[in-house]
């Protein structure tokens, strides 16, 4: 039966995005369907709905394209603020709007392709009556019921590419060298860059650090004849007994912004070694440019994906990576929570068996 699929991409940007929404439309498309892409986040299905015809003969270049054609938003009328507090709801008279809407746009099903937040409003949407189905984006990796998310495996090689050339300059000054990565409650991209990096020190929101293990691990190295130490830092790592460390004040409809845990830490290292210490943010680094080739593909399978579920009336489900390949899980699954590095798990296991320090008493 032919259908007309409309795909929202939401949240914050994310390496990858344009090439789920090329699968997406290239395999709607050679089942003789038609797609269109709402403009700017799930704002774009409220008055003055905004959209744009995917015609994937018009399409090119969007398989390698960082960012996302259609744009998105982390805030606005849709803000449902989620991470580790408790989950807003959207307003009923936004999202029965949206449902109005997608409704006389004569639509029959619709691809979120989000993370948490984006996914918790999908989820939203589903139970107001839009048929939906999911895909997993974050560079931060921390959605529950997939092993990974598309965007992750760009930004920490984005992270570990720093890291490299952080080694080096930190070699030839023996200096503290503080890398501070995105991450607000969990720190997969840390961890896995830091491994993948040959950091000295991992500190990720999920262990509270202590100074006096980080400087510890300086001392040891000094000891060892290694006069450089590279650490790297999630954003949203803090002190044991601390506050993660903001750039704003509190907003009513996004996300506190973090940004400041890697100058503090090198700031503090420098005050107790009197080591020369320098941070560098990565920053919005780590969420542009062209997805890596693992990504692609993951994007490419999860695009398919999404228009099997929706062949198959799989509405409410988000397409998940697991050890048996792309499957469908429940969208009410996956939202309400957030996935953590296990502080005892065999990442940290690894590091720690290396000497890695994760700022606490561990190490
Ligand atoms: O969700 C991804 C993320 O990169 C977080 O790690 C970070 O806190 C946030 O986005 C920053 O987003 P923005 O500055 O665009 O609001």
């Amino acid at each position: 039966m032919m259908q007309k699929i409309g795909i929202v991409t939401g949240g914050g940007d994310c390496p990858g995005l344009n090439a789920v929404i090329r699968a997406v439309v290239k395999a709607a498309a050679l089942r003789g369907w038609e797609a269109l892409g709402f403009i700017g986040g799930y704002e774009g299905m409220l008055d003055p709905v905004q959209t744009c015809d995917l015609d994937y003969r018009r399409l090119g270049g969007l398989l390698y394209r960082g960012g996302t054609i259609l744009g998105t938003s982390n805030h606005g009328r849709f803000s449902v603020r989620t991470g580790l507090g408790e989950t807003r709801r959207v307003p009923e008279e936004i999202l029965q709007a949206a449902r109005l809407n997608f409704e006389r746009l004569g639509l029959q099903a619709l691809v979120c392709i989000g993370g948490d937040g984006s996914l918790t409003i999908a989820q939203q949407l589903y139970e107001t009556g839009i048929p939906v189905v999911g895909v997993p984006k974050t560079i931060d990796n921390d959605l529950k019921a997939t092993w990974m998310t598309f965007g992750f495996e760009t930004a920490y090689t984005c992270a570990v590419d720093a890291l490299d050339r952080l080694h080096t300059t930190a070699e030839s000054h023996n200096r503290v060298m503080v890398l501070e990565v995105m991450g607000r409650y969990a720190g997969w991209i840390a961890t896995y860059a830091g491994l993948a990096g040959g950091a000295d020190v991992i500190l990720i929101p999920e262990i509270e650090f202590h100074y006096e293990a980080i400087v510890r691990k300086i001392a040891e190295r000094e000891q060892q004849g290694k006069r450089f130490t590279i650490i790297i830092v999630a954003e949203g790592a803090k002190e044991g007994g601390g506050a993660m460390v903001t750039a704003g004040p509190e907003q009513a409809d996004r996300e506190t912004r973090l940004g400041g845990i890697g100058q503090a830490v090198a700031a503090e290292i420098e005050r107790r070694t009197g080591k020369e210490s320098r941070c560098v943010v990565l920053g919005y680094l780590q969420r542009g440019g062209p997805p890596t080739a693992w990504d692609r593909q993951l994007c490419t399978r999860f695009g398919v994906f999404a228009v099997e579920m929706i062949a198959d009336r799989l509405f409410g489900h988000m397409a998940a990576l697991t050890d048996d390949g792309v499957v469908p899980v429940s969208l009410a699954e996956v939202v309400g929570g957030i996935r953590r590095v296990p502080p005892d798990g065999e990442l940290v296991r690894v590091g720690r068996a290396l000497g890695i320090s994760f700022g606490n008493d561990g190490g």
